[in-house]
C-alpha cells in the first residue's frame, strides 16, 4: 500500500516536472533573467526604468511562438509584441538584434531610416514596465521563433519612446 502510494507520488511529481519543462524554456540564454538582462544595458544607458519579468506575458508570448512554428514574422493582433526568428536563435541574442536596430532609428524624426527599427523602439519604450517572452522551435527543425510581449505596450503611433 505504502509502496503504491509512493509510486503515485513519484508519478505525480514527474508529471509536474514534465509540465514545468514544457512551459519553461530552460536552455541557456532563454531564462527570464537572460531576457531581462538583455534589455537592461540599453535602458540604463538611456536612463529608463528597468523592465521586470511577467509570467503572464511570458505565457502569452510562448503561446504565440508555438503558433508561429512556420517561422513567419507575422504579428498577432496584440500590441507591444516583438518577434525574431533565425537558426539556433536564443532569447538574449534575439533581444540584442532588436537593440542593434538602434542604428536604424532616427530619434529627431521619430522614424526608421531604411530598415525596421520597431523592435528597438519597443525595447526602449519608457512607459513599458513588464516583459515576458517565449521561444519555440520552427517546423524547419533549425530555426527558432522568439516572441516578447511588453506592458504597457509601446510603439504608440505619434509618440516617441522616451
Ligand atoms: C546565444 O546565441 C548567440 C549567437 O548565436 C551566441 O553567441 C551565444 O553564445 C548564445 N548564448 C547562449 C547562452 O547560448
Amino acid at each position: 500500500m505504502v509502496y503504491s502510494h509512493n509510486i503515485l507520488l513519484v508519478l505525480a511529481l514527474s508529471l509536474a516536472l514534465l509540465h514545468l519543462s514544457h512551459t519553461q524554456d530552460q536552455e541557456p540564454g532563454n531564462n527570464p533573467d537572460d531576457y531581462v538582462n538583455a534589455h537592461s544595458c540599453i535602458r540604463k544607458v538611456l536612463e529608463l526604468p528597468p523592465l521586470t519579468w511577467d509570467a503572464e506575458l511570458a505565457k502569452v508570448a510562448q503561446a504565440y511562438a508555438d503558433k508561429r512554428k512556420d517561422c513567419q514574422m507575422v504579428h498577432s493582433d496584440r500590441c507591444g509584441e516583438n518577434m525574431a526568428s533565425g537558426p539556433l536563435l536564443n532569447g538574449s541574442y534575439a533581444v540584442q538584434m532588436w537593440v542593434d536596430q538602434r542604428r536604424e532609428y532616427d530619434y529627431d524624426a521619430n522614424k526608421c531610416k531604411e530598415k525596421m527599427c520597431g523592435g528597438y523602439t519597443q525595447v526602449v519604450w519608457k512607459e513599458s514596465q513588464r516583459v515576458g517572452c517565449g521561444r519555440s522551435q520552427c517546423d524547419d527543425g533549425s530555426s527558432w521563433m522568439v516572441v516578447c510581449n511588453y506592458d504597457p505596450p509601446g510603439n504608440i503611433v505619434g509618440q516617441k519612446p522616451y
